[in-house]
């Protein structure tokens, strides 16, 4: 099956036609800035424009960092608050003229693609795919079925969102030294493993291009894996997503 699948992000929007029974691109992927005020018609023209450059008239896919729930916007952590309790799916269907539209959040769409072509192929235990970027994005997969929009990089730590002092985006904030981060961010993963005990935890987004300057310094007793799809797999799995679309 041939589907337009889009990455949308706090900095870029990104997508690439993909073949979903390989998990292969079928172009070049393509990428747009996201409009700095995050505001929904502001960032769906920017879809639109990449559905347009690739002449796309068939469904879509796109990933988005928030939780969807049933195609509607239900948090805006790193986007405009106005996002939530948008039909982003009717929003998206809208500006692309009428495609059949398929939403669900960033990560889980990473994870989709992972745990079908990358680093969680035919896992069958507890898996977490983290993506760790502009926030840390989660994806719960047991026996290889998606628990969706678990949204742990909002868990409170030392007092404050997770997220805000693990991600990418944190590191590159406070200019932290890779020790210093993975010291922050395996207190992280402390923490996942008590909630959940995963048998493997794959680490994807910005982060991960480093995976070799901090592996070693993680404490976890989980499997920590970098995952295999990088910055490809929120567009596979966006896509992946949207399978159901197509007669
Ligand atoms: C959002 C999540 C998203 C993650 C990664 C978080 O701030 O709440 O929905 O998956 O960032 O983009």
């Amino acid at each position: 099956m041939q589907i337009l699948g889009i990455d949308i992000g706090g900095t870029g929007i990104k997508g690439a036609p993909v073949d979903t029974e390989t998990g292969t691109l079928l172009a070049e992927r393509y990428r747009l800035l996201t409009p700095d005020s995050g505001k929904p018609k502001a960032m769906a023209k920017v879809v639109a424009k990449v559905a347009e450059h690739f002449d796309w008239k068939g469904p879509l896919g796109a990933g988005f960092p928030a939780v969807v729930q049933n195609g509607i916007v239900r948090s805006a952590a790193n986007i405009d608050a106005s996002w939530i309790d948008t039909d982003g799916e009717g929003l998206l269907r809208d500006v692309t003229g009428g495609l059949p539209v398929r939403l669900v959040n960033d990560a889980d769409a990473a994870g989709i693609a992972e745990m079908t072509f990358g680093a969680g192929k035919d896992h069958k235990g507890v898996v977490m795919m983290l993506t760790v970027g502009t926030g840390i994005g989660s994806a719960l997969f047991i026996k290889g079925v998606l628990v969706p929009n678990t949204e742990l990089g909002h868990l409170e730590m030392n007092g404050e969102d997770a997220e805000k002092q693990a991600s990418d985006a944190a590191r590159q904030r406070k200019e932290l030294s890779w020790k210093k981060w993975a010291k922050s961010f395996d207190q992280y993963l402390q923490m996942i493993e008590r909630l959940f005990t995963p048998d493997l935890i794959i680490l994807g987004g910005g982060a991960v291009k480093n995976f070799d300057n901090f592996a070693s310094l993680l404490t976890v007793r989980a499997k920590v894996v970098p995952a295999q799809l990088l910055n490809e797999a929120g567009i596979i799995g966006a896509a992946m997503a949207a399978a159901d679309l197509v007669n």
